[in-house]
C-alpha cells in the first residue's frame, strides 16, 4: 500500500552521506549533560471559567534531560504545554526559558526564543508536501524579509538551498526523507507523527515537547519512537514528554512529573514514580500490577 501518488513531486536529492546531525543542528552543542536549569514553571494556574485546569503548578526542566509529564486524561497535561507556548494565557504564575520570563510573549516569539512542541491531534499542512511542511518551520527562523524574498535577492536564494537541504536532513533524521515529496495528508499516519517533530525540530527549538507523540502507535512503532527520542536528546536538545503509554514513559524519560486534576501530583526518578502509591493509584485507579 503506497501512499505515494504517481504524479508527486519528485523530492530534491540528498545526499545521506552528509553529517545528517551536522546539518540538522550546526550549532548544537553534542551530547548536553543533564545539568542546570533551561526552563523553570512558576506556580503556573490556568482557569477556564469556574474550571481549574492547572493548579499552582511548579516544576523544572534541566538542560538535556527527557522530563516525561504523565497523569491520566484530564489532568491539565495539554493546558500545561498550552500555557507554556502561549496558547493560552496563564491565569497566574509564570513560565522562564533560560532565565527569562515568557509571560506576555506572543507564541511564535516564544517559539523563536527556542520553545517547540508538536501536537495531540496531528496539525501539518495537508496539501504541502512533508518537506515544505518542514521548510514552513525553518522559516520561523530565517530572515529574509517578504520584500527580500519576492526579489529573490541573494540572502533568500542562499537561504532557500539551505532550509531545502536541511529540511531534507531533518525528514532523514526522522525516519521519513524517502516521503519527503508526498502531501502530508497522503503521508501513513505514523509518518505524520514523525514529521511534526521534524518541523518542531525545523524551529532550531532548545527545548521540544512532545503531546502524546505514540497516540495510536503499535508496540514496533512505540519502540522506534524511543529510539527517535533518545536520538533528539543524544543531539543535545531538551525534551519534555507527554505520553500516557507507561512503558515508554519509564523506558525513555530520566525524571517524571505527575499531574492528577490540575495539580502536582509527583516529581521525581522512574523508578520511584513507579513505585509511588499515589501515582499508581491516581494514574491507573488499579493495583501496583498493572503497572507495566
Ligand atoms: N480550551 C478549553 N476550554 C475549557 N476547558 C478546557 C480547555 N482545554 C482544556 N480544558 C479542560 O481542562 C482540563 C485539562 O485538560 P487537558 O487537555 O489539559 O488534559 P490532558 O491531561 O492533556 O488530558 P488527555 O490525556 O486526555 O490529553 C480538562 O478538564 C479539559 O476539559
Ligand atoms: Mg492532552
Amino acid at each position: 500500500m503506497s501512499a505515494v501518488p504517481a504524479d508527486a513531486p519528485v523530492p530534491p536529492a540528498f545526499d545521506v552521506s552528509n553529517d545528517v546531525v551536522e546539518a540538522v543542528a550546526p550549532e548544537r552543542e553534542i551530547a548536553v549533560e543533564v545539568g542546570d536549569n533551561i526552563m523553570e514553571i512558576k506556580n503556573l494556574t490556568v482557569k477556564f471559567g469556574g474550571l481549574v485546569a492547572l493548579d499552582d503548578v511548579s516544576f523544572n526542566i534541566k538542560r538535556g534531560e527527557i522530563l516525561g509529564l504523565i497523569g491520566p486524561n484530564g489532568a491539565g497535561k495539554t493546558t500545561c504545554f498550552n500555557a507554556m507556548t502561549g496558547v493560552y494565557k496563564p491565569t497566574s504564575g509564570d513560565v522562564v526559558l533560560e532565565g527569562v520570563s515568557l509571560k506576555g510573549v506572543k507564541q511564535h516569539r516564544i517559539t523563536r526564543r527556542g520553545l517547540a512542541r508538536t501536537f495531540q491531534n496531528i496539525r501539518l499542512f495537508g496539501e504541502m508536501t512533508a518537506l515544505e511542511n518542514v521548510v514552513v518551520g525553518l522559516d520561523a527562523r530565517h530572515k529574509t524579509s517578504v520584500v527580500g524574498a519576492l526579489l529573490r535577492l541573494p540572502r533568500h536564494t542562499r537561504e532557500e538551498k539551505t532550509s531545502v537541504e536541511r529540511g531534507m536532513a531533518l525528514l532523514e533524521f526522522v525516519g521519513i526523507a524517502d516521503q519527503a515529496g508526498v502531501l502530508s495528508r497522503h503521508l501513513p499516519y505514523g509518518s505524520q507523527r514523525r514529521l511534526e517533530i521534524a518541523r518542531a525540530l525545523a524551529t532550531d527549538p532548545k527545548v521540544l515537547c512532545l503531546d502524546e507523540p505514540a497516540a495510536g502507535f503499535n508496540p514496533a512503532e512505540k519502540e522506534d519512537l524511543m529510539v527517535l527520542i533518545r536520538q533528539i536528546r543524544a543531539d543535545g536538545y531538551t525534551v519534555l514528554l507527554i505520553e500516557h503509554d507507561m512503558r515508554l514513559v519509564m523506558g525513555v524519560t530520566d525524571r517524571i512529573v505527575v499531574l492528577e486534576f490540575g495539580r502536582k501530583l509527583a516529581d521525581g526518578i522512574p523508578v520511584d514514580i513507579r513505585n509511588d502509591p499515589r501515582v499508581v493509584a491516581a494514574y491507573l485507579g488499579e493495583p501496583e500490577d498493572d503497572v507495566a
